[in-house]
């Protein structure tokens, strides 16, 4: 079968592969250099090796609790039953997880983990390990490679997919195939403040809905706690307040035990939306305090880390370091039944541009490396099968008809950001949503057709800000990540 993957973080890498080893011939399209995109940034690591007293049960319980109670059981049990699986394939295929002296491997805890259970390597450059070993496993596999390509749109003949459109170097071009895998990330570039590499635009989620794929849960973004306060956004792993870094106030207080009896380790929103009103009330931004870890401790467990901050002029082995949220993760996406297939024929989704149903509202730390190679792989395996179930409820288009209406303020992508932080961010109100909707929606029927690769991406970012928004709108509960509140408090 012809097969185009797009996308080449953990998820494209791995089901590029292993279609390929399945007999399929595979062409991968991506939008910047092989192995770019949000798996080279990862810290933390990957979930899913169990220790003595730990199980993939229990894994399965801590992903479930924090999903809120919106995650499919199912799409859980397969991630925690093939995970194992694998993290061996990617140490066979050259990942150097970090080992103790008698060849174990090491293992991290982070928030909301009931156990240690999370591999890294490099310390802190895990992402990078994986984007590296899984790139050459494609390169010397004699996979096409189609480098700096943008995904203009998919192309659907009959109602199934058949084939992408592409923009190169300024040339609009297609390419047809016989399924297409997308793995194109997910939208953090829709907020001013991102974790996201340059280019984290939702190109595959937009692409989907006017294909008119099922999208449901754009409305849980999440937001990770502890991003250095210093340009360009720097991200102080989880793993450093798993190790025993805690979070302080202006007056040097722990604060967290007043919120949450995990203290640092509560879930990533409840951290998150702490931070944030913490540093509204005193004014400045709350501190990581890492320094009981020591010097030397801190330099070899989280070498990039160390680096980055004193780059930055911060010596956190001996003060603490300023530290506020950003967006992060995408929990919603593109529907997809167990095996990646979406609502459209030939199409399938794996990594954050998917809803799997394996985050729910909210998502673990370190499963999303775990997810995007189990569902890569399943992918891959399923492009010969037929589905054997519908897709699971919810499924919802993100797409509601745009009103007619005239222009208020000019668009530019700094002001979506902006108006997306403000109004659709950590804290959100019925009101501020209802604003910002009416923004977008004025700067989408007003936006020119696009013509480069700059506005293609604003385009994919305005008509997700609108799904996102409609989806934070029609949710009115507070659940997981999206944050419902009476009033904005200056956040
Ligand atoms: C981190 O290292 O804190 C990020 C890990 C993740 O997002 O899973």
């Amino acid at each position: 079968m012809n097969v185009i993957v797009v996308g080449s973080g953990i998820a494209g890498l791995t089901a590029a592969l292993h279609a390929h080893e399945s007999g399929h011939v595979v062409t991968l399209v991506t939008k910047g250099a092989l192995g770019d995109g949000s798996t080279g940034f990862a810290q933390g690591g990957v979930a899913g090796v169990y220790g003595d007293g730990d199980s993939a049960r229990q894994h399965a319980r801590d992903t479930l609790d924090a999903g809120a109670g919106l995650s499919d059981p199912a799409a859980v049990s397969i991630l925690v039953a093939e995970g194992a699986a694998r993290i061996a394939e990617l140490i066979a295929r050259g990942v150097a997880f970090d080992r103790s002296p008698d060849g174990q491997l090491l293992l991290g805890r982070e928030a909301a983990h009931s156990h240690a259970r999370i591999v890294h390597a490099g310390g802190d450059a895990t992402g990078a390990a994986i984007a590296r070993a899984l790139s050459a496993a494609v390169r010397a596999s004699g996979i096409t490679v189609v480098e700096d390509a943008f995904l203009v749109d998919l192309v659907v003949v009959d109602g199934a997919v058949r084939g992408i459109r592409t923009l190169v170097d300024g040339t609009l071009g297609g390419l047809d195939a016989e399924a297409v895998i997308l793995a194109t990330g997910g939208a953090g570039h829709l907020y001013a403040h991102t974790t996201n590499p340059e280019g984290t635009t939702g190109d595959g989620i937009a692409a989907a809905l006017r294909a008119g794929a099922d999208v449901a849960d754009l409305e849980f973004v999440q937001f990770h706690p502890t991003i250095l306060d210093s340009a360009p956004a720097f991200l102080v792993s989880e793993a450093v307040r798993g190790e025993g870094a805690i979070l302080i106030d202006a007056d040097g207080r722990r604060f967290m035990f007043d919120v949450h009896p995990d203290g640092e380790l509560a879930p990533r929103d409840v951290v998150s939306r702490a931070i944030a009103r913490q540093a509204a009330a005193q004014g400045s931004p709350v501190r990581l305090d890492a320094t009981m870890l020591g010097a030397e401790m801190l330099a070899k467990r989280f070498p990039t880390i160390d680096r980055v901050t004193r780059e930055r002029g911060f010596d956190w082995a001996h003060e603490p370091i300023p530290v506020t949220p950003a967006a992060h993760y995408l929990m919603g996406g593109i529907v997809t039944d167990l095996d990646g297939r979406t609502s459209i024929p030939a199409l399938f989704a794996v990594g954050e541009v998917a809803r799997t149903g394996v985050h729910g509202a909210n998502r673990l730390a370190s499963n999303s490396l775990l997810e995007g190679a189990v569902f890569g792989a399943r992918a891959a395996a399923a492009l010969r099968m037929p589905a054997s179930a519908p897709l699971p409820a919810p499924t919802r288009r993100g797409d509601d008809p745009l009103p007619d209406r005239t222009t208020t303020s000019p668009f530019s992508r700094p002001a979506l950001q902006q108006l997306m932080w403000d109004h659709v961010g950590l804290l959100r109100t019925d009101d501020g949503l209802a604003q910002a909707l009416d923004v977008i929606r004025s700067w989408r029927a007003t936006a020119p057709a696009p013509r480069d690769v700059a506005a293609h991406e604003d385009a994919n970012l305005l008509l997700l800000a609108e799904a996102t928004v409609s989806a934070a709108l029609r949710r009115t509960t507070s659940v997981g990540a999206h944050f419902r509140e009476p009033a904005l408090i200056g956040v």
